[in-house]
């Protein structure tokens, strides 16, 4: 983990209220896994005064294959995201990651379920394209997004590029299937088990996956997301209630943001 300035590459919108924001930092994030997050402020803002979690949403290499940066997916949904929007190239910000654990991915599981929802593809993406540069075959791994709106489905196009087949739903229809996401997947399943499912999206989707997985029998990561001050284990704000016998409550940062589903009280 490293706390550092970094400068920011783009910050462009891709769809009304997301952004994409490119960021150069340090080498050791070449070694970021899948599922990690940074937290993340501008410099020379007196507020907010904490820094914001993100997802990794993907690694940027330049056409030499160096490593060059991280890139960020976001919503706008309070002030520290409203005032990161405004941000523009060669804009410092202070950065401090990369945190958290992994999705775990067996090298022998195939046909894995990426189900995401809103802003939840952004660590589906780096999970993506992580497997496939370890040479995976992803053409039996299906995508399933899930947004409000057709607004709300982001880089789905990224997944069938990688050979991934690709399900996308709206609760209104514009884009998709009209339903919930949820929906898709629970009939996937009964044609054909996936051998994993790795899902992030808002807490009422996480549950009705995992209750999912447990109903058929699949295993379940979960990347979870709750309002973080430190990021470090420290504050100990960001607990959720754990079905471990050995702890009551687990903290996101330090022990997630992933976690196997049936840990979770959620
Ligand atoms: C590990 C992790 C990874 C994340 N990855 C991403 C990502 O890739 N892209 C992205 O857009 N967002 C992500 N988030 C959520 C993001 O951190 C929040 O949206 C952001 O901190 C909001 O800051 P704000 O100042 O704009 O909003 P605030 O003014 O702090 O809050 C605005 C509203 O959003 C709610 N809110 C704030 N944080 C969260 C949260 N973590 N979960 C649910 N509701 C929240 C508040 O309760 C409030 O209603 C992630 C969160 C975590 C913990
Ligand atoms: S955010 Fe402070 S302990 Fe997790």
């Amino acid at each position: 983990m490293i706390q550092e300035k970094v400068e920011i590459l783009w910050n462009r919108e891709v769809s009304p209220t997301y952004f994409s924001m490119g960021l150069t930092c340090d080498a050791q994030y070449k070694d970021a896994m899948p599922g990690q997050f940074i937290m993340i402020r501008l410099e020379g803002l007196s507020l907010p005064l904490l820094r914001r979690p993100f997802s990794i949403c993907r690694q940027i290499f330049g056409q030499d294959g160096g490593f060059k940066g991280i890139e960020l997916l976001y919503k706008v949904v309070g002030d520290g995201t409203a005032k990161l929007s405004r941000a523009t190239a060669g804009d410092i910000a202070n950065l401090l990651g990369p945190l958290g654990n992994t999705f775990t991915v067996p090298e022998t599981v195939e046909n894995i379920f990426f189900v995401g929802g809103g802003i939840g593809v952004a660590p589906m993406v780096f999970l993506a394209e992580a497997l496939k540069a370890k040479q995976r075959d992803l053409s039996s791994c299906t995508l399933f997004l899930g947004g409000r709106t057709g607004d709300d489905i982001l880089y789905a196009e990224l997944f069938s590029d990688l050979g991934m087949k690709v399900c996308l739903t709206t609760d209104d229809g514009s884009k998709g299937e009209h339903c919930l996401v949820t929906e898709p997947v629970e009939r996937a399943i009964q044609e054909e088990k996936p051998g994993l499912i790795c899902t992030c999206g808002p807490h009422p989707m996480l549950k009705s996956v995992a209750d999912i997985a447990q109903k058929y029998n699949v295993p379940c990561q979960i990347s979870t997301e709750t309002i973080m001050a430190c990021g470090m284990g420290a504050c100990l704000g960001c607990a959720v209630e754990s079905r471990r016998q050995s702890e009551r409550f687990l903290h996101v940062c330090k022990d997630g943001p992933v976690f196997d589903a049936e840990e979770l009280k959620l």
